[in-house]
């Protein structure tokens, strides 16, 4: 297991523009070995390239537990459907957080696969959720951007003032 550090909000690293990835190199094999490390030591869903420190339209999306995650490159939201759904939000970036975040419910996706081949699909519900904040990172957009008012919660102080009632 190889793990690389997560860049928490306030680097500004997670601001920028994640570019194109034009060729699979060792160097990007390793660094999507590294992230499946990562987001699975932290207990994630989901990770971006940038979340370790690389400007590259990379993200991983662990819609199942027990699965392996999908690797997607160069991703691209081609469509969204009208219908929207408001849930719940964390980020490794945003550490002890979580928030309500409106998504549409139904996306097309266009992206390459670890091979680098092509692919078009459809993602719904938690999958195109992952799908939808994964890319917002590539363009350096956290959720907490778009929280719906009222909702972020701190998770660590709920857990303190339970424990604080035992
Ligand atoms: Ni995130």
């Amino acid at each position: 297991m190889s793990e690389r550090t997560v860049r928490q909000t306030g680097d500004e690293i997670l601001r920028k523009q994640s570019k194109d990835v034009s060729e699979l190199t060792d160097r990007l094999k390793e660094l999507i070995s590294d992230m499946k490390d990562t987001m699975k030591i932290h207990g994630g869903c989901g990770l971006a390239a940038v979340q370790v420190g690389v400007l590259k339209k990379i993200i991983i999306c662990a819609p199942e537990e027990d699965k392996d995650p999908v690797v997607l490159i160069n991703p691209e939201i081609i469509s969204v459907s009208d219908e929207t759904e408001e849930d719940s939000e964390g980020c490794l970036s945003v550490d002890g957080y979580r928030g309500k975040v409106v998504r549409p419910k139904n996306i097309v996706v266009k992206a390459k696969d670890e091979n680098m081949n092509d692919m078009e699909f459809d993602a719904e519900g938690f999958f195109a959720r992952i799908i939808c904040h994964e890319v917002d990172h590539l363009n350096g957009v956290l959720y907490t951007d778009k929280v719906v008012p009222g909702t972020l919660e701190d998770i660590n102080k709920e857990n303190n003032e339970v424990e604080a009632e035992e």
